[in-house]
């Protein structure tokens, strides 16, 4: 029998990595998207293989997604950082990463779509950031807190629309610094990445805020 696919954009070390792992563990294969795949080969291993894309490219980013993924898992980022604050952002750094930040993960999205409606479920899951509910903590990352915001209302306008498809839209929101050993453990993380796809059908939650 096929397993179902999991498609992780933005795959690397920490988060991506151990979501990876946790939808293999749950009986997925995993495609994982990143700019350099050669740079994470050491990750791939039964059930996850690795490809090339460039969420900041959103043409090349949904030819690269592969049709029929019955979960999207969208962890691209990108963060210019400004000192002392956003008074200091180049406007055009902001665009770059907003880009990756919020317009890859709704060009990803479109890309899974088709599909999931064909099959009448799906889950997209987006990865976000404690700087989306306290953004003043850390001024030079201000493009990121603007993102993460951005990402957070994506997240919550696709939930709102596709619900009442079958189809779960959510967002796991990080609110701490990710470091293995930690409360903030890529493992423990992924476990809320799991427990958000396995809401059933009208329980879905659209946000898990993830606290350690
Ligand atoms: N780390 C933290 O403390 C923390 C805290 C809160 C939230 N988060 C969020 O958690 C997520 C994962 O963070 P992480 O630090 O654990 O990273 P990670 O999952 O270890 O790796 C993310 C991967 O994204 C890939 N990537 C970056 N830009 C990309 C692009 N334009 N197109 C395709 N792939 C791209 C990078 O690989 P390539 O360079 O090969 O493309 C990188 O390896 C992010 O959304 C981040 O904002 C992290």
């Amino acid at each position: 029998m096929t397993r179902p696919l999991c498609t992780i954009i933005g795959f690397g070390p920490g988060v991506g990595a151990a979501v990876a792992r946790r939808f293999v563990a749950g009986g997925f294969d995993v495609v994982g998207l990143a700019r350099d795949p050669a740079r994470h080969a050491a990750l791939a291993g039964p059930g996850i293989t690795l490809r090339a894309a460039d969420a900041a490219d959103h043409a090349s980013l949904t030819a690269a997604v592969p049709p029929g993924a019955e979960v999207l898992v969208y962890n691209a980022y990108r963060a210019s950082m400004a000192t002392p604050g956003p008074s200091a952002l180049a406007p055009a750094d902001l665009a770059a990463d907003l880009a990756v930040n919020v317009v890859g993960a709704l060009a990803a999205a479109q890309a899974v779509l088709p599909g999931m409606r064909a099959a009448g479920r799906g889950s997209i899951l987006l990865t976000g950031g404690g700087l989306a509910l306290s953004p003043t903590g850390w001024l030079p990352a201000a493009s990121l807190a603007v993102g993460k915001a951005g990402l957070r209302s994506l997240a919550q306008t696709l939930h709102a629309e596709l619900a009442p498809a079958g189809i779960h839209a959510g967002t796991v929101t990080i609110a701490g610094a990710v470091a293995p050993g930690t409360a903030f453990d890529p493992d423990r993380i992924a476990e809320a990445f799991w427990d958000l796809h396995a809401d059933p059908a009208g329980a879905f939650r659209a946000e898990i805020i993830f606290k350690g």
